[in-house]
């Protein structure tokens, strides 16, 4: 087919930089959390920018974005690609925004060629990829994917004490498609490597087979808040020592179980988070991930165990949820051999490979067969401001997701 078609990579990157204005910090990154005024300015950016190259734009009432360019058939379901533009409060340019302006460049280039496909390609923005403002992360795809339903999302409380139904209506991208009524193909995500292997194995492109299982144990401790002069030590409930004991032994459960497995407390909440108070109330959040579900099950189980035991003998009360249980998963075959396929031809080195981060594909793979792309990232470095990739990289990921796409989407008449 068309060993002609190309993308621009100059174009491509001066639209990361670009969006990378939105919600700029000054170490080079960006805090553009989900459903923000700085999420909104993000989307308004992307969508001018799609209305510009001719597409459709529509939103679903999880506020996820698509932007349709049309084919010959459009009764066809689209070839879909996309990610989310959202970003860790010290974000970087590329995590996400990356897969989304690949799934632009696409389009454009397409349009530069006068190239029409049979099937409309859909370049998609999930809502809420992150999970920082609010729960679940993977949100707009999980709703697309049935996972979790809308009504939990719009519930949902920030931590400006808002609810998402409020922030999609407040930065008007509360849309009235039905999250998840649309058809569609396929789903290929392009996205960073946000790990050091491609850039330790020389590699341009990652085919992405599998990606790990990831839980979230989110744990509140009650205790007591006390007078910290006149409680004798041996009188206290002190929620943050409860804590402080559980994230050193599920940390020590982790280390024991294999290399494989990752375990980050991140988030803790501490009530009334003052100098003279014992804290009475903790809240922390457990991110578990390993590539095989009988290991996570295993490790989740002896996690609560420790965490119980820890509860008891600090006198506190102990309540877990898990807002977010997405299993190991392995991508769709067919996919992946486009990918590879598209790699070889254009000459990019490449190899397969399994995702350590999560991704929105995960959650559309339960839909649609998916895929994703990946390309190096500078010392391996993400959800970091200084994330960082190469213009040559990030083209080439771009024209293997262009040619996947247009494989998958027919070109002949
Ligand atoms: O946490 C993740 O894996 C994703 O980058 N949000
Ligand atoms: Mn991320
Ligand atoms: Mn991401």
């Amino acid at each position: 087919m068309t060993a002609e078609l190309t993308v621009n990579q100059d174009r491509l990157w001066q639209s990361l930089m670009d969006m990378g204005q939105i919600g700029a910090l000054p170490g080079g990154g960006c805090c553009r959390t989900a459903l923000s005024f700085e999420d909104k300015r993000g989307r308004d950016l992307f969508v001018g920018w799609c209305k510009d190259a001719g597409c459709t734009v529509s939103i679903d009432q999880a506020g996820n974005i698509y932007a349709r360019r049309r084919g010959r058939k459009n009764s066809r379901p689209a070839v879909a690609t996309g990610s989310h533009l959202d970003t860790q409060p010290h974000g970087g340019k590329f995590d996400g925004i990356y897969g989304v302006l690949a799934g632009l460049e696409v389009v454009r280039s397409l349009n530069d060629a006068g190239v029409e496909t049979a099937a409309p390609i859909d370049v998609i923005v999930w809502t809420n990829e992150e999970g920082v403002r609010f729960s679940p992360p993977l949100a707009g795809s999980s709703v697309f994917a049935g996972i979790c339903d809308i009504e939990t999302l719009h519930d949902s409380e920030t931590t400006d004490g808002t609810t998402v139904l409020q922030d999609l209506q407040s930065i008007g991208y509360l849309g009235p498609e039905q999250a998840g009524g649309r058809k569609l193909q396929c789903f290929v995500e392009a996205h960073i490597e946000q790990g050091p292997i491609l850039e330790a194995e020389g590699k341009t492109i990652g085919i992405v087979t599998r990606i790990q299982g990831i839980r979230w144990l989110r744990v509140t401790l009650t205790g007591q808040d006390a007078h910290a002069g006149t409680t004798p030590m041996n009188r206290r409930k002190d929620a943050l020592l409860g804590a402080a004991n559980m994230i050193s032994e599920i940390n020590a459960i982790a280390i024991a179980e294999d290399q494989e497995t990752r375990l980050t407390v991140g988030r803790l909440d501490v009530e009334p988070n003052s100098g003279a108070t014992v804290p009475g109330r903790v809240f922390f959040n457990c991110d578990l991930r390993h590539p095989e579900s009988a290991t996570l099950n295993r490790l989740d189980e002896k996690m609560e165990h420790a965490m119980r035991n820890i509860a008891d003998t600090f006198g506190l009360q102990i309540t877990i949820d898990r807002p977010i249980n997405v299993a190991p998963l392995e991508f769709a075959k067919e996919l992946i051999d486009t990918i590879r396929e598209a790699a070889d031809t254009l000459g990019y080195a490449n190899m397969d490979m399994l995702s350590g981060a999560g991704h929105d594909a995960m959650n559309v793979a339960h839909r649609v067969p998916s895929a994703m792309i990946f390309v190096p990232c500078k010392d391996g470095i993400s959800h970091n401001e200084a994330e960082s990739a190469t213009p040559a990289d990030l083209a080439a990921g771009a024209h293997t997701l262009l040619r996947t796409l247009v494989a998958q989407a027919d070109i002949a008449p």
